[in-house]
């Protein structure tokens, strides 16, 4: 074991960082920006240089700011204050439970991840946000019905006093609902210039120091990006005209960048995927990401299907079903905003399964996507999957997935993690300078990337993507799994 120990000190010393690892891949495609950002890291990543200094301790309180005050915003808040109390744990949250390996396996160094980095902790987090209704968060919390009374009023006091502000709202983004509680304004960008005025007020009464917006509003109905959306002068003079291409979500994300805060989107909606915020996170240093929740049924998919590929067993085709009775299922019950949903959901799989590259086996796939609307179940969501797999000479087989979850259960971990991280990407300067936070790939159905490279969607390869961004920002030897020198 001595031995096995001095030889592995002895490697420590030599780089064995693998350059051209699966977490930093281009495909032929790759931009040029896209390219030269991957070097520029995999040659940081060579010289496991350490940026530690460089990342400011997160010291003060962390504002974080909710368009749309819902199930999965309610069950956040409320979590966090419950957590606060010592009443339950924050169980599905990678930043307050997980941890992470550090050097060799004979090492034994495993801290956890929230003692590795700096991140806000969760008694420095200050809520606010933003709804169409005039519920305060325990009443919308109880409307949703997500947690129980008993628990919901031991937190009371605080989410009682969380009111909240005049949404940006227009009915053709979002059809099945509409409420009075919404800002009137001359044109679009009038109305981002009163939200920055939100941010900025919210900023001074809550003492914050540091502000995340993260988008838990409902799905806006299916866009492609417009000539409106390709820069940043592009989309404030449509917002002048009140171009119609311009989402409530945009605007949103453009009053948050204007004020130097990060923004991520649960939602799957166009909003900050689009040139015009990209420029804008790029330019100002700012980090974005998105899009969609990976929650229920997709967290499944991109488990399973990185597994038939791993095997090189074939699939022919996967049926997904779903019934959800909260107010997400009612606004996805619309055409328009389910379209945005599948958009979101169908991707996954041909970018994990590569059929250009196997068309034997995945060149042939019929891959169905529905969602139900189905009020009795209430968040208790129901998603079945019927997958049609083949084996060995041609054989056909079959597996089943009832996956009965809880959607805002399996979402507010997200957001708490989301939050966490951006703020730390924030104080990051290597991170905060890409814009885009690929890293966080791990927390969403359809993630963002810098332009021309293909999103990862294997849950286990996004997750040693994020592993290894922290690592590599405090100057640890990046984790390969190749683990020779242990036989030496
Ligand atoms: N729960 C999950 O597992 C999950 C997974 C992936 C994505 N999402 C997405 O997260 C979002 C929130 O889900 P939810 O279950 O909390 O939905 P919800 O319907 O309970 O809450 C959405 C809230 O947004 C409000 N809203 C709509 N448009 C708004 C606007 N322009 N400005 C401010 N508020 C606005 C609505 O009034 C509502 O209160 C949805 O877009 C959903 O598709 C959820």
């Amino acid at each position: 074991m001595a031995k096995v120990k001095e030889s592995l000190a002895k490697r420590a010393k030599k780089p064995t960082v693998e350059v051209r690892s699966n977490e930093v891949r281009s495909n032929e495609t790759s931009s040029n920006e896209a390219r030269s950002n991957e070097e520029k890291l995999s040659r940081k990543a060579a010289r496991g240089s350490g940026r530690d200094g460089a990342i400011e301790t997160a010291q003060g309180k962390l504002g974080v700011m909710i368009p749309g005050m819902g199930a999965v915003a309610t069950t956040f808040v409320a979590g966090v204050d419950v957590v606060r109390k010592g009443l339950a744990h924050p169980i599905g949250s990678l930043t307050q439970m997980g941890t992470i390996r550090l050097g060799k396996r004979t090492e034994g160094r495993s801290p956890k991840i929230k003692e590795f980095v700096s991140l806000a902790g969760l008694d420095d987090l200050v809520f606010t946000g933003w709804d169409i209704f005039e519920d305060n968060m325990y009443e919308a919390a109880r409307n949703a019905g997500v947690l129980e009374r008993d628990l919901l009023d031991k937190v009371k006091q605080r989410l009682g006093t969380i009111q909240p502000m005049k949404a940006v709202f227009d009915h053709n983004y979002v059809k099945r609902i509409d409420g009075p509680n919404i800002k009137k304004g001359k044109n679009k960008l009038d109305l981002a210039e009163q939200l920055r005025q939100d941010i900025r007020d919210f900023k001074k009464s809550s003492g914050a120091d540091r502000l995340i917006t993260i988008w838990c509003a409902s799905t806006e109905t299916f866009i492609d990006p417009s000539a409106a959306h390709q820069s940043v002068k592009a989309i404030e003079k449509a917002m002048k005209e009140n171009d119609e291409t311009i989402a409530p979500s945009m605007i949103y994300a453009y009053a948050s960048l204007m004020e130097g805060v990060p923004f991520a989107n649960g939602a799957p909606n166009l909003t900050v995927d689009i040139p015009a915020m990209r420029e804008l996170a790029h330019e100002r240093e700012i980090p974005i990401c998105g899009k969609d929740f990976k929650t229920g049924q997709t967290l499944m998919k991109t488990v399973l299907a990185p597994a038939f590929k791993a095997r090189l067993l074939g699939l022919s085709g996967w049926y997904s079903t779903n019934i959800l009775g909260n107010r997400d299922g009612e606004v996805l019950d619309d055409p328009g905003s389910f379209k945005t949903k599948e958009e979101s959901k169908l991707g996954a799989l041909e970018h994990i399964l590569q059929p250009a590259l196997y068309p034997e086996l995945y060149g042939n796939i019929f891959h169905k996507v529905r969602i139900n609307y189905y009020p009795p179940r209430g968040d208790n969501k129901e998603g079945w999957d019927n997958i049609d797999i083949f084996g060995w000479l041609g054989y056909p087989m079959q597996i089943k997935v009832d996956f009965l979850c809880r959607d805002s259960i399996l979402a507010a971990p997200i957001v708490l993690d989301l939050v966490l991280f951006l703020d730390l990407a924030q104080r990051a300067p290597e991170l905060r300078r890409l814009g885009i936070q690929e890293w966080l790939s791990f927390y969403f159905k359809s993630p963002m990337t810098a332009p021309g490279l293909y999103p990862e969607h294997d849950l286990f390869i996004q997750l040693m993507k994020l592993k290894n961004t922290l690592r590599h920002l405090k100057g640890e030897e990046l984790i390969t799994h190749l683990g020779l020198e242990y036989y030496d």
